[in-house]
């Protein structure tokens, strides 16, 4: 047996599978963030391990023979948040999260510091930690004085599990302290950052065991005393791993709160100009690269909170085909956007409004402009050199036939949906433990899902949502002209 934990943005699950690594229980607790001021998001890491005590306590009562007979934990954990403690290991305020937007001038500045971008090999953005902690130096003086570790969400619960520092590579490269080309902290980075390498974790790959579990955790959840810990990943890589997506043609288009296209690399290959983000994978040798949409599922979610209805009444009323594209048009920047414009201060729009423009219309517009999004995505990863292939659909946004049949059309490229059950982060994680406590090779383990069916792009429809897609690539410049 193998635990997955996925410490997400707003839960923790944790995902119980046999030796085959097919899931067996799955226990999730909530947790919120708060958003103290415009633009912060914030959480407690004691929010974290209560959750984690939570459901941990359930899989005991209900299936506590299969938790004694775990071997090893791995920890997905919600990306380049920075969780600050003192010597003593005491956190020192809440984690600042991926989607705290409040040092983007510390980012800019970063990123325009000559050879960062070189050796981190992605743009600094507002997100990522190092610029968090440039914040917490110029605003929280007497904090930043203090700060012996600083630690990612999924570092704190190895530290929590473990009582030691390590975190993993494919997390690690999210702080813009990394050479994510030698997989090794960087000197120069820290330095341009204000940090040095004794306050950063010792490194590990993700599917290497990294300590083990603490023994009072073991003996309260009724667990073995050499149940090894692994380096775990940041939530992306996790669910790379989850779904088999590892190296080229390998990859996913995932419809959650953000809109990801992912695909594995087996080499380093960067370009930051395109704001493509390349990270190291969470097993060593390989790296991936992602487009980032910051409002996929969430544009949609925005639809149905401001017309009064639920996202899945939406998706229903346009049924299952497309048809071809909506006049209206749909500008996702909600929150603003990474992949391809790195532009935090762009908001959305709707375009070509008319009186016929209703609620229908609307949803389709937002979907295909998702879709357009993700694209871009796909443009820009296309720039690197990788040629896109073998993608699965995965994450909420899935579930509409009708959009990920736009995606497929609008990306020129087929879709397969996985069967039954997308575990995503939380597999990804107990499958790194698997390959960690030597239950198979990374080839062994990390296998695609069995596809359910795989949805075509429409090539009667191909030029025509071409065409939409040329014109939606043309409003951001003229959208950003504006006052
Ligand atoms: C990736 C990113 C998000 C977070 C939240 O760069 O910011 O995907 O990991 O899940």
């Amino acid at each position: 047996m193998y635990l997955g934990l996925d410490l997400g943005t707003s839960g923790l699950r944790a995902l119980l599978v046999d030796d085959g690594g097919v899931p067996v229980a799955s226990e999730a607790e909530a947790y919120e963030a708060q958003h103290p001021r415009a633009g912060w998001s914030e959480q407690d890491p004691g929010a974290w391990t209560a959750a984690l005590d939570k459901a941990m306590g359930r899989l005991k009562a209900a299936h506590g023979p299969a938790l004694a007979a775990v071997r090893g934990i791995g920890v997905s954990g919600h990306m380049h948040g920075a969780t600050l403690l003192d010597a003593e290991g005491a956190v020192l305020r809440p984690c600042i999260l991926w989607n705290d937007t409040r040092s983007f001038e510390e980012a800019a500045t970063l990123d325009g510091t000559e050879g960062v971008r070189a050796l981190s090999g992605n743009i600094v953005f507002p997100g990522f930690t190092a610029p968090k902690l440039l914040w917490v130096k110029a605003h929280e003086p007497e904090t930043f004085a203090k700060i012996a570790k600083v630690l990612l969400p999924a570092a704190y619960m190895n530290h929590h599990l473990t009582g030691e520092y390590f975190a993993d590579m494919s997390d690690s490269a999210g702080t813009a302290w990394l050479d994510v080309g030698k997989r090794a902290w960087s000197g120069a980075l820290l330095q341009a950052g204000a940090m040095s390498e004794t306050q950063m974790p010792r490194l590990v790959e993700g599917s290497e065991a990294g300590a083990t579990l603490r023994n009072d955790l073991a003996a309260a959840w009724g667990m073995s005393r050499d149940v090894i810990v692994v380096g775990g990943a940041g939530d992306n890589a996790a669910a790379a791993c989850g779904v088999g997506a590892m190296g080229e043609r390998q990859g996913f288009v995932s419809l959650g709160t953000s809109g990801v296209l992912l695909t594995g690399r087996d080499g380093y290959a960067p370009l930051p100009a395109s704001a493509v983000h390349t990270f190291c994978h969470a097993v060593p040798g390989q790296w991936y690269q992602m487009g980032v949409i910051l409002a996929a599922t969430d544009s949609l979610n925005w639809l149905a909170r401001v017309t009064g209805s639920k996202p899945a009444e939406l998706s229903r009323e346009l049924g299952d085909a497309i048809a071809g594209p909506e006049r209206l048009r749909f500008l996702p920047y909600l929150s603003g956007e990474r992949t391809p414009h790195n532009d935090s201060h762009i908001r959305g729009a709707f375009l070509n409004l008319g009186v016929e423009s209703d609620r229908k219309a609307m949803t389709q517009a937002v979907m295909e402009g998702v879709s357009f999004a993700l694209r871009d995505c796909a443009e820009a990863i296309g720039q690197t050199g990788a040629d896109l292939g073998g993608l699965l659909a995965i994450g909420g946004g899935a579930a509409s036939r009708f959009w990920v049949e736009t995606i497929a059309t609008v990306l020129n490229l087929p879709l397969d949906l996985p069967k039954a059950g997308d575990f995503g982060a939380a597999l990804g994680a107990a499958r790194l433990a698997m390959v960690g406590a030597g239950a198979g090779s990374v080839d062994e383990i990390m296998t695609r899902p069995n596809v359910a069916g795989t949805i075509e792009p429409r090539a009667d429809l191909a030029a025509a949502y071409e065409d939409a897609y040329q014109a939606y690539r043309a409003s951001y410049p003229a959208l950003k002209t504006l006052p």
